[in-house]
């Protein structure tokens, strides 16, 4: 199974057991005080994982709202293109569930296979849509059997484009008197370029556009692809993130160009140090920061953490949400999938790790148990 595949299966439940270990208590290491905006972010900084989707139908200005009422810190959004060109904000490419393009008759023949990072897709794709063809379609709840009560917005909004989000963002910094703080994922940057549709380059110019270019803008750049973060490098002084999924994954970009490497050889000390080079962070998935053991329980504190800021990178781990479906084992309460676990439980662990944020669906619970690491000492800053 791909990268991709086994990514959308998941969730973030792997169990790792290959990890290299360190005790949880001498997690924590002593940072140089920071310069950079982007190191002066609260710690534990709340990452609003596609706005507030806990809550609201993901990648949403609902959403992304909602995530900035609540108080996150940044907001994410993943962008994959339009057949026109635009940058428009959805996980994926295959829209089939996250709009009502299903239910409309006039796109019934755009229904599709295609095969994305290996992996056969059937439904419909936003490189077969103009943006105005898009802008007809209506977002809606990603997992209504889980998230019931968020049905409730299904319809509401549309998908929005970047650079809305971009114009959102500067009026919200404008009325509140401080930036709002986007984190921005290039989705399938390898398979949008062979297709003539790359992300890099019209990414660049709405950043340039929009004051979001230098070093010091509110602004992170992410993806899974790692020469996807060093052509934006090239581009944009925007710090930058390597997001990294299980140690066997080979990123797809790696594979189109016959690169050996997997995650395994990237969070070595020396594949940080590679990494450190043109990023200024890593978001690896939970389970590299602590693995889970053979009942999907929390094990051992791996040396991740430690080895990430030795090389000078900043940790965001993705993605911890309230729902018992996605917590480890030993967080989970009562048998529904649905129910919110003992998730102030999970983050006292995570958060003990000395990682410098987290990627979370449900930001207002993250904020309380960010101000509750703070307030027990558990964070050096
Ligand atoms: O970008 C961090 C996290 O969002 C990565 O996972 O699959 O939700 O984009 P995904
Ligand atoms: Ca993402």
């Amino acid at each position: 199974m791909t990268h991709g595949a086994r990514r959308r299966a998941v969730i973030g439940a792997a169990v790792l057991g290959s990890a290299a270990v360190l005790s949880a208590g001498s997690a924590g290491t002593a940072q140089a005080r920071p310069s950079a905006p982007h190191r002066r972010l609260p710690v534990p900084t709340v990452i609003a994982h596609r706005g507030a989707s806990g809550y609201r139908p993901e990648h949403t200005l609902g959403s992304y709202q909602l995530a900035l009422d609540m108080g996150a810190h940044v907001i994410e959004q993943d962008l994959v293109p339009t057949k026109d060109g635009h940058l428009v904000c959805r996980h994926e490419n295959d829209i089939t569930g996250t709009t009502d393009v299903a239910d409309r008759p006039e796109f019934a023949s755009r229904k599709t296979t295609k095969t994305v990072d290996g992996t056969s897709l059937t439904g419909w794709f936003t490189e077969d849509f103009t943006l105005a063809e898009l802008k007809t379609l209506r977002a809606k709840e990603r997992i209504p059997a889980t998230r019931q009560e968020n049905t409730l917005y299904d319809g509401r909004w549309t998908v929005p484009t970047f650079e809305e989000v971009l114009r959102w963002a500067e009026k919200e910094g404008r009325r509140r008197g401080r930036p709002v703080w986007l984190y921005v994922e290039t989705k399938h940057p390898t398979y949008f370029r062979k297709l003539g549709l790359p992300l890099e380059e019209p990414l660049a110019r709405l950043l340039r556009r929009y004051g979001r270019h230098g070093a010091d803008s509110p602004t992170f750049l992410q993806s899974f692809e790692p020469t996807s973060m060093e052509r934006m490098a090239k581009l944009v002084s925007t710090p930058r993130v390597v997001l990294l999924w299980t140690p066997d994954d080979r990123p797809w970009d790696f594979r189109e160009t016959g690169d050996p490497r997997t995650v395994a050889d990237l969070i070595t000390p020396e594949g940080l140090k590679g990494i450190a080079s043109y990023a200024q962070g890593i978001g690896p998935l939970l389970d590299l920061v602590i693995p889970k053991d053979k009942d999907g329980k929390l094990g051992r504190t791996t040396t991740l953490v430690r080895d990430a800021h030795a090389a000078k990178l900043l940790v965001h781990p993705y993605t911890l949400r309230n729902e018992n479906s996605f917590l480890p084992a030993d967080f989970r309460r009562g048998t529904d999938p649905a129910a919110f676990g003992d998730v102030f439980g999970a983050y006292e662990k995570y958060f003990a790790t000395g990682i410098d944020g987290i990627f979370t669906d449900h930001p207002d619970t993250a904020l309380l148990a960010a101000a509750d690491a703070r307030a027990e000492g558990t964070r050096t800053r």
